[in-house]
């Protein structure tokens, strides 16, 4: 990704190359921030303000002063505005702030979509199953996990990520202790038989994605009944087929997990038909 435009909060827009955070930001220090990320579609992010709830549920999780929703809003608008690009990537960051200051830092970023998203739509992307070593309620009711939470603690994220490219994947699926389906590094994750979606609930301390939501409700309209539980992941290898969501990646077809395919190994229905949804959605509201 490309960074096109920055503004941070008190200032407005700054030229991208300059700095903007003191050496001694508990964002860097601790990875005390919290974060959130849209799609830019024709200039108007997408779900912008339930983007800055969250953003303000994970600032109150990690103990950050709290977020002014406004200014989030304004900051937001301003990048967008300086950036200039129809479809483009938002980031927003509130972070802890300087050590023995508690006025945290705003601040919101515009990059580039990256560029082959679509190929992998095109071709569908392989995954992993990565065990978090967690019981499968544990991160619900143990809040200092952090479970649900958009920190940018994601190195553990990043590093599953990359663990699955390491073994010829794209991406990786999260597992509790005991086989139960949680959530991907950066998306949540589907499955579908027959007319049935499965998706794992949100009571299991996963992040409440934006997508997720829309898909939920998307997916009723195109006569799916969506049934969120708690899953084995052998439930999901046995599924029709498999698919990824995040606001960014929006839907991505899974044709493979842990080297076996789903289904006939191939993108399939529920995937397309919900991703040209998602996309019309978008587009209508901006
Ligand atoms: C851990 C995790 N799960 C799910 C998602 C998908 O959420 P959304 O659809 O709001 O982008 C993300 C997004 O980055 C994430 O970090």
């Amino acid at each position: 990704m490309t960074l096109l435009a920055v503004a941070v909060g008190g200032r407005g827009p700054v030229d991208p190359e300059e700095p903007v955070l003191h050496a001694d930001d508990q964002a860097l220090l601790r990875g005390r921030a919290a974060f959130e990320t849209t799609r830019v579609y024709a200039g108007r992010p997408f779900k912008l303000d339930e983007h800055i709830a969250r953003l303000a549920g994970s600032a109150a999780r990690l103990g950050l002063p709290q977020v002014d929703l406004d200014e989030f809003e304004s900051l937001a608008r301003a990048a967008i505005g300086k950036a200039g690009a129809g479809d483009a990537v938002l980031r927003i960051f509130w972070t802890a702030g300087r050590e023995n200051a508690d006025r945290p830092t705003a601040l919101a970023l515009v990059s580039t979509i990256p560029p082959e998203l679509e190929d992998k739509r095109a071709r569908g992307i392989k995954l992993v199953s990565l065990p978090l070593g967690v019981l499968p309620d544990v991160r619900a009711v143990a809040p200092w996990l952090l479970g649900g939470v958009k920190s940018t603690s994601y190195a553990v994220n990043m590093t599953a990520e990359a663990e699955a490219q390491r073994r010829g994947a794209d991406d990786a699926v999260f597992l509790a202790a005991d086989g139960t389906v949680l959530e991907g590094p950066v998306t949540n994750v589907w499955w579908r038989l027959e007319r049935v979606l499965y998706t794992p609930a949100l009571e299991l301390g996963i992040l409440a994605g934006v997508t997720r939501a829309t898909l939920i409700a998307e997916a009723a309209r195109l006569g799916y009944e969506v049934r969120e539980g708690v899953f084995p992941v052998e439930h999901m290898r046995g599924a029709e087929e498999a698919f990824t969501s995040s606001s960014i990646r929006e839907v991505l077809p899974v044709v493979e997990l842990d080297g076996a395919p789903i289904g006939d190994g191939k993108p399939n229905s529920a995937a397309r038909e919900l991703q040209d949804r998602l996309r019309a959605v978008a587009l209508e509201s901006s």
